[in-house]
């Protein structure tokens, strides 16, 4: 996410909203003949799914590693070689990988494009895309006012989306518990870009604000020890009382998969669009998919 404009941000947006009446039905050939190849070291729901549908409907092709236990990666196989081997079969690859850096390293010895769905604790840049094209449907990205919750330490979605957010002036707040705030690192860079982000570790001080309120999962698997996370789980949680405080048009977002963070009494309110949010993944990796391989939508 750091390497993108804003221009070019916004043309991919412009793109979604062109591809998004095939998202859900009908169907067209703009990616006929070309393959996409899903490399997942990681288990994925959504993205997994949203990126073949995308392929598939626009008349493209997908194959899978179906799991890491049953592919060469179970036999010591090494990231770099896989890579070159999947690329020499397929147009474009996606991966997901437990290893901060991996797609960049992977983007520098392949011979086909490879899109980040995610590299550890890293970044989830074509989330990011989607979560802005929920934001300019559902709500403004201009004036922006959001609140990132949860777990900023070693959430990927929130790293990529806080770079990008500072493309667009937004005014952002950070609510985590004080062991998972934002890397240091990327705090200086938004300083350097601009961006002066408020951290609390209240909900209260940033709800009555806030036009987004973005929650995130802890992310349980990715800390080095069970004891360390017990202590934060459950931090916090958005219901119908929290909403009772918040602005008439706002939009709770969340990249899901959710454990307890939102109340399942909010999923019928107007201000949930995480399920919306899931579907628009599908016409923002569209125009990824489209751009990456130089087919005009
Ligand atoms: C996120 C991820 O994998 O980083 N999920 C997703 O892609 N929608 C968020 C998460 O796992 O908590």
């Amino acid at each position: 996410m750091r390497d993108f404009s804003r221009v070019e941000i916004d043309s991919i947006l412009q793109r979604a909203e062109k591809l998004e009446t095939f998202a859900s039905k009908g169907s067209s050939n703009l990616l006929d003949g070309k393959i996409l190849a899903m490399l997942f070291y990681e288990p994925s729901t959504r993205t997994r799914l949203s990126f073949e549908t995308a392929m598939k409907r626009l008349g493209g092709e997908t194959i899978n590693m179906v799991s890491t236990e049953v592919s060469s990666a179970a036999k010591g196989e090494m990231l770099a070689d896989t890579i070159k081997v999947v690329g020499e079969y397929a147009d474009v690859i996606v991966l997901r990988h437990p290893k901060e850096g991996s797609a960049r390293m992977s983007a520098e010895i392949s011979g086909v494009p490879i899109i980040n769905a995610g590299d550890g604790a890293g970044h989830h840049p074509t989330q990011t895309l989607l979560d802005l094209y929920t934001i300019k449907r559902e709500s403004h990205l201009h004036n922006l006012n959001i609140a990132l919750i949860g777990d900023l330490k070693y959430g990927r979605t929130v790293h990529s989306l806080a770079y990008a957010l500072s493309l667009y002036d937004a005014k952002i707040s950070m609510v985590s518990p004080e062991q998972l705030c934002i890397p240091i690192a990327i705090k200086e860079d938004l300083t350097k870009r601009g961006i002066n982000i408020y951290e609390t570790t209240k909900l209260e001080d940033v709800i009555e604000e806030a036009d987004v309120i973005y929650v995130t999962r802890i992310q349980r698997e990715r800390f080095p020890d069970i004891g360390e996370y017990q202590k934060v789980a459950g931090s916090y949680r958005v219901s119908l009382e929290s909403l009772k405080h918040c602005k008439e048009d706002v939009i709770i977002m969340h990249p899901l998969p959710r454990v307890d963070e939102i109340d399942v009494d909010v999923d019928s309110t107007k201000h949930a669009k995480y399920f919306k949010q899931a579907f628009y993944g599908v016409p923002v990796r569209m125009a990824v998919l489209s751009l990456v391989l130089g087919c005009e939508a």
